[in-house]
């Protein structure tokens, strides 16, 4: 028996981060969008453990214990108290180190595979315990959807929306390191008076009414400065997409990736093939979003 999950990327409509804690963490409110962009994890009985990797940015990525998908199958095995015997296989579409959580969804993908596999019965908030410990991102990629994201970025609780956005992602040639950033982020505020971060009302109205014009005025991404110092090209990217017709752009998490917000899924598509034409990115990629979160798409037997 197979099962087959799939796993979304997010994007922060909202990312505010708060002061630096004891330990190593800020402090954040992060409004979670998961969009249609997805990796799709196929989990088999098997000996032992075995994950492979195809697909975007996996030429680079080692399968050891340093591996999200590898924690995450021995994670549920010790808190289920079985001996993990599993073959998993992720096919990426998430941009690898691109803020959009992509390790993250793998983690989450993993888990839900696992536990239908094995036949654990977990419930998602038991995934998110064990999820939070294997990253921030984990817990939002396992929920989905609209959700607000505090603590440090772990806890979650879900936002209520309509309707369906339209993105543009572009990627980067190379990635950022999320621990850079957030460095980059302290060096660029100190001295500075860091407040503990508040939701956006305004972002969250947009969601509830579905309204893009009003989303798109209420994006916010407190890592989009440090993002930008360390990649300095991000910034004519950003206004490229604007120039083209976007009703805004922002870095995605800790970037490099910018995304897009766009009218409908027409405008997506010529936002999309301008943005491809300026060569400014390495490629374009289209989603639209809410998202559910990680699921079971077809257990075969
Ligand atoms: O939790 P995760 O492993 O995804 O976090 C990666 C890195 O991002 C952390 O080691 C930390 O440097 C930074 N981070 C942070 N504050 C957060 C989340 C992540 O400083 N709330």
């Amino acid at each position: 028996m197979s099962v087959v999950v799939r796993a979304p990327a997010k994007i922060n409509l909202q990312l505010s981060v708060g002061p630096l804690r004891d330990d190593g963490y800020h402090e954040l409110v992060s409004v979670f969008h998961a969009v249609s962009l997805v990796d799709v994890i196929t989990a088999q009985r098997g000996e032992g453990v075995q994950v492979s990797m195809s697909g975007e940015g996996s030429e680079s990525l080692a399968t050891d214990d340093g591996n999200l998908v590898v924690q995450a199958i021995h994670a549920l095995a010790q808190h289920a108290q079985i001996d993990p015997h599993v073959s998993i296989h992720v096919e990426k579409s998430i941009p690898l180190a691109g803020g959009m959580a992509g390790g993250s969804a793998d983690a989450a993908g993993t888990l839900v595979a696992c536990d239908a596999l094995w036949g654990t019965g977990l419930s998602r908030e038991e995934l998110a315990d064990i999820g939070a410990r294997l990253g921030s991102d984990v817990p939002f990629a396992l929920f989905g959807a609209n959700a607000i994201g505090r603590g440090r970025g772990e806890e979650i609780m879900p936002v209520l929306g309509q309707g369906q956005f339209h993105w543009v992602f572009a990627l980067a040639d190379e990635g950022l390191s999320t621990p850079a950033v957030y460095r980059q982020c302290d060096t660029l505020r100190q001295g500075e008076q860091i407040r503990p971060p508040e939701v956006s009302d305004a972002l969250l109205h947009a969601l509830r009414q579905g309204d893009a014009n009003a989303l798109a005025a209420a994006l916010h991404n407190d890592l989009q400065p440090a993002a930008i110092s360390l990649r300095p090209a991000l910034r004519s990217l950003l206004e490229a997409g604007v120039e083209y017709g976007a009703l805004a752009g922002v870095v995605s998490g800790s970037g490099p990736t910018c995304a897009f917000l766009c009218r409908d899924s027409a405008h997506s598509i010529d936002v999309a093939v301008a943005m491809t034409a300026t060569g400014m990115c390495r490629t374009v990629k289209r989603a639209t979003g809410p998202a559910p979160g990680a699921r079971v798409v077809t257990p075969t037997g």
